[in-house]
């Protein structure tokens, strides 16, 4: 079975259709730039554009950088525009999509989900924690393969900071920042905390990063948890926003 699956992100919208058997994209995914400022009316002619590419007519699951309740209303809206908050985005998505039924879900919770399912926490009980270190940080708690939706871990306070604002690929980028540095410092300390609060089996590591794992990992030292990289990395918000679309 097949379910389209999009990920708004802080510098592009993404998307394919998804082969929910396997857990991987069914066609190579089209990309087109998120707009600046990232208004609902700009990101949902994004949207619109990267499933018009595809002559798709089905369900369509859909994350967002923010806290989503319901799969449908935005709460928050740390990286894009503020006029997100309050906004019903399965109706504003679907009405653009010309009356496709539309589900929309965190980004972070979208990407634990299919790493849960077909990636690096696939058969792991327990407390298992997905960060995914980009523009921002998210989140994603699962308790015995069950989910906590909005969990928001990226917005812990760490040395009296926002801790995206510390711990973030993007922190790490605008800091000028060795790799070294960025993770035996910042992410360490970060993951410590994370780690008081939750005493997790399992960190899995998501985001553009994941794919540079080898050069951060070994540098986190004094973790009593197992960290892992992500294995679906970049498609990994796109394959569980259409698993959540089909009811997972
Ligand atoms: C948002 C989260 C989101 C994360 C990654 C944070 O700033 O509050 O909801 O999951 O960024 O995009």
């Amino acid at each position: 079975m097949q379910i389209f699956g999009v990920d708004i992100g802080g510098s592009g919208i993404k998307g394919a259709p998804v082969d929910l058997d396997k857990g991987d994209l069914a066609q190579e995914r089209h990309k087109v730039l998120t707009p600046h400022p990232a208004t609902p009316d700009g990101v949902a002619d994004g949207v619109k554009q990267v499933v018009d590419h595809f002559g798709w007519t089905g369900p369509v699951g859909v994350t967002f950088p923010g806290v989503v309740t319901d799969g449908a209303t935005i709460r928050t809206a740390a990286n894009v525009d503020d006029s997100w908050i309050d906004t019903d985005a399965r109706a504003l998505l679907g009405e653009r999509l010309g009356g496709l039924p539309v589900t929309v879900v965190n980004d972070a919770d979208a990407a634990g989900v299919a790493e849960m399912h077909f990636g690096a926490g696939r058969g792991r009980r327990g407390t298992v924690i997905l960060l995914t270190l980009g523009t921002g940080i998210g989140s994603a708690v699962f308790v015995d393969g069950v989910l906590v939706p909005n969990t928001e871990l990226g917005h812990l306070e760490l040395d009296g900071h926002d801790a995206e604002k510390r711990a973030s690929s993007k922190a790490r980028e605008d800091h000028d920042l060795s790799w070294e540095h960025w993770a035996a410092h910042r992410v360490r300390k970060y993951l410590a905390h994370v780690e008081m609060l939750f005493s997790p089996e399992l960190f899995i590591i998501g985001g553009g990063v994941s794919r540079k794992a080898h050069k951060f990992l070994p540098h986190i030292e004094g973790i009593k948890a197992e960290i892992v990289p992500a294995q679906l990395q970049n498609n990994a918000g796109i394959v569980g926003a259409a698993m959540r679309a089909a009811g997972h």
